[in-house]
């Protein structure tokens, strides 16, 4: 199945016919303002200060950091570019493990006391850059994201899964071997692994972060918790116990680490695994019913927002403003959580045209701001966009159906978007990225990631070869 590639919807007439095939709600702005009373320009109000505008770089990790979690000069490329984006709220930066065995690949950042200057060193290296170029920090907001990967840790060796899950699940525990319930974390585990993310928050506000994400998205352990129905004890079952790993770790950093605020990235809605059917298109893995997902409707393919809304009522109640919503997981359902034209190695060619996955993230997101508009939210999946992006940013922001537009792959193959769309430029094409998945087959392979094709940095790489033999041998 092959669908029309963005890049050949040339008018806003062809996008919206496009968008009208589809029968698709997604809405854009015909032209794209520029300046500083742009919609995409204005600053927001945050605590004490302004977040001075509507671009969000979200989180995106490397592989390449020391195997002892430090950074590397990799890394610190990355975040340095993060700076020069112009965009003035940084969620995140990446994924930063708690623990050593929390760690997605064993080249994951780790903080702890012996890397806290090389931490440190990320955020003043993103706020120098943005210094530089744009003349203030006053109004730029960087937070780190704190995870424990669960199911999907490789803290070892990037081709060794070292599973610690929530629970027993009924498709994932097949495709990654996993045939017993020792691997199960145990409540008390949990509450250890709780202390441990208070720790790391404390760090965080020492090296100078305003703000730490408590990562629950993409299949990793926070998100998985949130859909262990049928997990026994006080972590599982109920709303409240599957929450209440978040309320520890919140009311801990409340005690430990006074003025730092909390963010949330949350997986919004989940869907059945999928899996290469004929022709290596994507086919869900269960298709009578799917009760794994959270914010699932129990088809394995439909959205229930009813879960996630309270769970942003929580959020509320605790006293967090700041939230990220994302989807699904990039290990069992990439097409929702990243929509692609072309497949990561381990993935399944699009069963959707990506603009399907795109609007469907960017409806569900505005289903909840309408519900919670003291919430600063960020949304997430607008990557498939290409040139057509800042119009759709544009119309989502004007119109309250978000407050910034996160930025994820674009950023790796187009670091300064935010800067040029606010200057009134023109994008380049050939920096505009068009879903190639390379940096995801990539790490996918044992390799770091980088936008292969389109970053001159990483063009020159030898890993690029490297890649290519390997995506040759996969066909
Ligand atoms: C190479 C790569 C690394 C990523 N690393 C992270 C991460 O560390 N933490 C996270 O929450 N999401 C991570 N993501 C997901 C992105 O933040 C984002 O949700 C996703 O790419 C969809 O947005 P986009 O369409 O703008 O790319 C990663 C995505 C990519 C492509
Ligand atoms: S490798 Fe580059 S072009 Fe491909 S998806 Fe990643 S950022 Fe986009």
């Amino acid at each position: 199945m092959s669908y029309p590639r963005v890049s050949t919807f040339k008018t806003p007439e062809a996008f919206q016919e496009r968008l009208n095939d589809l029968r698709l709600e997604l809405q854009f702005d015909r032209e794209v303002q520029s300046g500083a009373n742009s919609p995409l320009g204005q600053s927001v109000p945050f605590q004490d200060q302004f977040i001075g505008n509507r671009f969000c770089i979200l989180p995106m990790e490397g592989w390449d950091a020391e195997s002892d979690g430090k950074p590397t000069d990799l890394v610190r490329r990355r975040w340095r570019n993060f700076g020069l984006s112009g965009a003035k709220l940084i969620w995140g930066g990446e994924a930063v493990a708690v623990r050593h065995d929390g760690r997605a690949n064993p080249n994951q950042l780790l903080i702890n006391e012996e890397n806290l200057t090389g931490i440190q060193e990320l955020r003043e290296i993103v706020e120098t850059a943005h210094r530089e170029q744009f003349g203030t920090t006053d109004d730029l907001l960087i937070g780190l994201q704190l995870t424990h990967s669960g199911r999907f840790a490789r803290p070892n060796d990037g081709k060794r899964l070292e599973p610690q899950i929530g629970y027993r699940h009924p498709v994932l525990d097949e495709k990654f071997a996993i045939d017993s319930d020792d691997k199960i974390m145990s409540d008390e585990d949990l509450s250890k692994l709780i202390e441990d993310f208070v720790s790391a928050a404390v760090l965080s506000q020492k090296a100078g972060y305003k703000f730490v994400d408590v990562k629950h998205c993409h299949g990793y352990l926070g998100h998985e918790l949130l859909s262990g129905f049928d997990r026994p004890g006080k972590y599982g079952g109920s709303f409240e116990n599957r929450t209440r790993f978040l309320r520890e770790i919140v009311s801990g950093i409340r005690a430990e680490a006074p003025g730092l605020e909390i963010g949330v990235r949350v997986s919004i809605f989940d869907f059945t695994p999928f899996e290469p059917g004929a022709d290596r298109i994507g086919v869900p893995s269960m298709v009578e019913s799917y009760n794994s997902a959270f914010g699932g409707d129990g088809t394995g393919q439909g959205i229930d927002l009813e879960e996630p809304t309270r769970f942003l009522k929580l959020l509320q109640e605790l006293g967090i403003k700041l939230v990220c919503t994302t989807c699904g997981s990039p290990y069992y359902n990439p097409h929702i959580q990243r929509p692609a034209i072309f497949p990561p190695s381990d993935g399944y060619q699009p069963p959707e045209d990506p603009l399907v996955g795109v609007d469907r993230q960017i409806q569900a997101t505005a289903q909840l701001k309408q519900q919670f508009p003291e919430l600063l939210i960020v949304g997430s999946g607008y990557s498939y966009l290409q040139e057509w992006l800042p119009n759709v940013g544009q119309y989502a922001v004007a119109n309250g159906l978000v407050d910034f537009v996160g930025l994820g792959r674009m950023v790796l193959s187009y670091p300064e978007l935010p800067a040029d769309v606010l200057a009134g430029n023109t994008m380049p094409r050939k920096k505009i990225c068009r879903t190639f998945s390379d940096c995801t087959t990539a790490p996918r392979n044992g390799i770091i990631s980088g936008c292969y094709p389109l970053d001159p940095f990483y063009k020159e790489m030898p890993e690029r070869q490297e890649l290519l033999a390997i995506k040759k041998e996969m066909g």
